[in-house]
């Protein structure tokens, strides 16, 4: 087929809206199929209704995952909206994820293939990742790190990542991983609220040929949190670095002389494992709390049985770990299943488009999970970049993080799977740790939507008054609890209760906007609260409005996501600017660079106005809504409780 008909190919595939069927032999010898096989149930239908009794569910599918070191009392204790999980259990998730390995076969199995942007590879063992963990988890405990303690986590996507998570987690201490993304105003912002001890950081890491310092970062964001004590530095690239020596320790240093084994701490099963922050709609981040036992067994079997993990796959999850994809589907699950998984430290197109495909085929991988965002940037370098490969080996993919338009879909299934790879479209969120609604690999796939929730998980979409509704958009929530689900926000229990549970009683909220269709299937509309998805990442516009208004010549900021072709959504902000300050191109820069500075480089705003006023109510606050729509050329709606109409029309002046 000539590359100028390819477009046709998707287009009429796409109007035939076809529904895509796994291949048989897949199907037969599926994970999942075989849990039904051996438990008596014939089709996944009959899975999906009988898992409607969740107690039961849960404790039949935590045997397939997990080892106890006590067995639990209780399946769950649901005291509305905190859950406990394996109540009573004494656990610790690295025991499945690392010690249990280490006394079978998968002892010299490898976990990780990490390969840097430069092209150096290691190749980790389960036995090195043990021996590597214990020495920096008895080095923490020198340092005077304990149970309950919270260490922070700033590092790229390198080995020594999942190391400090889980060394962290062996000895019960909490840990909180940061994006390296942020730059060192969003660090200390979480720092400071988990009261991080401890921070794990190294000298740089490698981007588009180029080092980024990380050191330098983490000590900015240090100064303004005097609770960090000890700074715990590895050399990835062997740069000079600033260095405190009443605070700063190496790595390499520290764990030296350290023994190779160390006693993992008998947890009970809801001790918190991390903090991870995430975007809501205040100027404040969240602190999703999570707990050992749950979030194995969640974390683990919807691994087992959506990506059909055996111990023959080559996984490959491309997330970073400082999101929730990484912690759940690089670090933990994977790892409690005994894979092995790919790790890349840089960016897919480096140096050239083809980076990604040469390391499908010179690793053999057999899985790859990716989000949309990267898809349309592969797509619109075009296929005979993959072309060059053999991507024979590949069976599976996979999708995150935002809805994938059927487009993106039909591509990554031609150009990617050639056509015989399904793709599990997972959805899910920080607060869930878990996939909630996906396809497994027996569901019919329709391009465009996860499907349906996973056994042991109901979902439904509800209008405002509480009414279940069917084939017309609505708010899209959670109806029972789960396991891996989010313990509470950290400090703010309050917080939790009314962003989640307080819309419609008794049911979770997770702020998107969802339709369901004739056959049960889930299509995900967006975000329904303030909260932009770019290429992938959560940033809440409120926190990019705080940053511009944070610079001296600001007055005023609103900020709105607008469509984008790759990244999903692009940044716009509209500025007021302090009386007497002059608008200009060099502001215009500044203040994009401002905000990068503040929050990180993702947080950048694509577009930039100056404006003399923005849409406010009565009472002040700013009407993000009737500036998106005016953006958008959409129906401005209500604006009767406008105070400014006027400023509406300097909106469309400025764009
Ligand atoms: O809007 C949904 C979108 O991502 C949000 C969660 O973002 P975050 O907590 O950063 O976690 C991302 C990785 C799990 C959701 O509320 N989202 C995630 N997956 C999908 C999705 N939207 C549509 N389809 C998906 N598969």
């Amino acid at each position: 087929m000539s590359e100028s008909q390819e477009p046709i190919a998707i287009e009429a595939l796409l109007k035939e809206k076809r529904v895509f069927h796994p291949p048989k032999e897949l199907v037969e010898q599926s994970n999942i199929k075989q849990w039904m096989d051996a438990h008596g149930i014939k089709d996944y239908e009959e899975l999906r209704e009988k898992a409607k009794n969740i107690e039961w569910f849960w404790s039949e599918v935590a045997k397939e995952v997990v080892e106890w070191y006590e067995p639990y009392q209780k399946v769950l204790e649901w005291n509305e909206p905190f859950s406990k999980w394996f109540v009573g259990a004494k656990y610790n998730i690295v025991h499945d994820s690392l010690d249990k390995h280490v006394k079978t076969y998968r002892k010299n199995k490898v976990a990780y293939i990490f390969e840097g942007e430069p092209g150096d590879v290691r190749k980790l063992t389960y036995y090195d990742l043990y021996v590597e963990v214990n020495k920096l988890a008895n080095a923490l405990k020198q340092i005077g790190v304990k149970k309950g303690d919270r260490v922070g986590i700033y590092l790229p996507m390198i080995p020594e990542l999942p190391i400090a998570a889980l060394a962290c987690a062996k000895i019960g201490a909490v840990h909180s991983v940061v994006f390296s993304g942020f730059s060192a105003g969003g660090l200390a912002q979480r720092l400071e609220d988990s009261e991080a001890k401890v921070l794990i950081t190294c000298d740089g890491f490698f981007r588009r040929g180029e080092v980024v310092p990380l050191k330098e970062q983490a000590d900015e964001a240090i100064s303004k949190c005097p609770n960090v004590k000890t700074v715990i530095v590895y050399k990835r690239v062997g740069r000079e670095v600033p260095w405190n020596t009443e605070r700063d320790r190496w790595w390499h240093e520290l764990t030296a002389g350290q023994p190779a084994v160390c006693e993992t701490e008998k947890l009970d099963s809801e001790d918190l494992l991390y903090i991870l922050y995430t975007s809501g709609t205040t100027g404040k981040p969240k602190g999703v709390m999570t707990a050992h036992g749950g979030y194995a067994v969640g974390t683990a079997i919807t691994l087992k049985w959506v990506f059909d993990i055996k111990d023959t796959d080559i996984y490959w999850c491309t997330a970073d770990i400082g999101w929730v994809t990484g912690h759940s589907y690089i670090v933990y699950a994977p790892l409690i299943l005994g894979a092995t998984s790919i790790m890349y430290e840089g960016a897919p197109d480096w140096p050239e488009p083809d980076r990604w495909w040469q390391i499908v085929e010179k690793y053999g991988v057999t899985i790859l999970y990716t989000a949309p965002t990267a898809i349309r940037m592969h797509m619109r370098f075009g296929e005979k970049w993959a072309n060059k490969h053999d991507l024979s080996t590949l069976r599976l993919l996979g999708s995150v993080g935002e809805t994938i338009n059927p487009e993106a879909w039909m591509w990554y299934y031609i150009h990617i799977g050639k056509q015989k790879c399904p793709i599990m479209d997972t959805w899910w969120q920080t607060e869930t740790g878990s996939f909630v609604i996906s396809p497994v690999p027996l569901t019919p796939l329709k391009p465009g939507t996860p499907t349906k929730p996973l056994p042991g998980f109901s979902a439904g979409v509800f209008d405002d008054s509480g009414k279940l509704l069917q084939g017309v958009g609505g708010d899209l929530y959670l109806l029972s609890p789960w396991p891996s689900m989010l313990r509470g926000l950290y400090k703010d229990l309050d917080r939790y209760k009314r962003t989640y549970w307080s819309k419609i009683p008794h049911q979770y909220l997770t702020g998107d906007k969802a339709r369901v269709d004739e056959d049960g299937y889930i299509w995900v509309q967006g975000r329904a609260d303030d909260i932009l998805k770019v290429a992938g990442h959560r940033i809440g516009n409120y926190e990019i409005e705080s940053a511009l208004v944070s610079h001296p010549k600001v007055s005023e900021a609103v900020v709105i996501g607008k469509p984008h072709q790759i990244k999903g959504e692009s940044i716009v902000a509209f500025v007021v600017l302090r009386e007497g300050v002059t608008p200009s191109e060099e502001l215009r820069a500044e203040l994009r660079e401002h905000v990068a500075n503040q929050m990180g480089k993702i947080a950048r705003p694509d577009e930039l106005w100056f404006v003399k006023d923005v849409p406010k109510t009565r009472s002040g606050k700013i009407m993000r809504r009737v500036v998106r729509a005016k953006v958008l050329g959409e129906p401005l709606g209500d604006l009767s409780t406008l105070r400014n109409p006027e400023a509406v029309d300097e909106i469309a002046y400025a764009v």
